[in-house]
């Protein structure tokens, strides 16, 4: 999941990528976010895509900061929304070894540390740390593990959707996932994806410097998982992991 992945992308994003915004239907992410706005206060928005995002951020901070390690994502957020004054759009990649942001009161990223590279995640939570002043705070979204695991389990019992799961792989490309698994690297439309354990990310973020002040489900329609869900199947939900965090050193 390299730069040219997320350019070639771009030009269809809206039918690529899934809406956690829109999907979030009880608003957990905007009341986090607006638990640490404020007219005097700076954001980035790590990871911005084609700035969804940047309508919930701009009234609410002082000065937001776009931040997409593709150019072709920019270009769309610039022109989605040339209302919103306070907007400064940067392409840079966060999973690089330097970043040079510094000093924002919060971070916003959903959805954007999905690389298989432990190198590269290592970097990516390192500049994120440095992105914020001492004090600030990170709203974290990731997609989870434990959900993506409870989601074939679900499947492989109720026998859902079952050409799209179909599971005949080479020898060689069952060890690649074997292996993948195991660090929580797994396909999403055939791309190795990092998810995370909760217990991981109360780790990960405790080693960083952080304080995790929030850890919570946010949950999705079974209908973002199967094609045909059965009708009973409502609890448990599929989810991603929010995190909020406070930086404390
Ligand atoms: C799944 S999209 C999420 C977008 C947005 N946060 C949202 O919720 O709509 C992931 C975004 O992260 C960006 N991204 C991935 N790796 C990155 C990196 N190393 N540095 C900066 N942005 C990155 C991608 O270009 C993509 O736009």
């Amino acid at each position: 999941m390299d730069r040219s992945y997320w350019e070639k992308i771009a030009p269809d994003y809206n039918e690529e990528i899934f809406d956690v915004l829109q999907q979030d239907k009880k608003g957990y992410i905007k009341k986090a976010i607006h638990k640490f706005a404020s007219p005097k206060a700076s954001v980035i928005d790590i990871g911005c895509a084609i700035g969804k995002w940047l309508p919930v951020l701009s009234p609410a901070f002082k000065k937001v900061m776009a931040v997409d390690i593709s150019a072709k994502n920019l270009t769309i957020a610039k022109k989605n929304f040339p209302q919103l004054q306070n907007v400064e759009y940067k392409r840079a990649d966060m999973s690089s070894g330097t970043s040079s942001f510094s000093g924002f009161d919060m971070a916003l990223c959903v959805n954007a540390i999905l690389t298989d590279s432990l190198k590269k995640r290592i970097h990516f939570f390192s500049n994120i740390r440095k992105s914020l002043k001492k004090g600030g705070h990170l709203v974290l979204v990731v997609p989870s593990l434990e959900s993506w695991l409870l989601t074939r389990i679900i499947q492989n019992q109720w026998k859902i959707d079952k050409r799209l799961f179909n599971t005949s792989l080479s020898e060689g490309e069952a060890k690649k996932r074997y292996a993948g698994i195991q660090q929580g690297n797994v396909e999403i439309d055939n791309v190795a994806t990092k998810h995370y354990l909760g217990e991981e990310l109360e780790l990960l973020l405790s080693k960083e410097g952080f304080e995790v002040i929030q850890k919570q489900k946010i949950n999705y329609d079974w209908h973002t998982e199967f094609i045909q869900p059965p009708h009973w199947l409502k609890e448990p939900r599929p989810w991603d992991w929010m995190v909020v965090a406070r930086k404390i050193k």
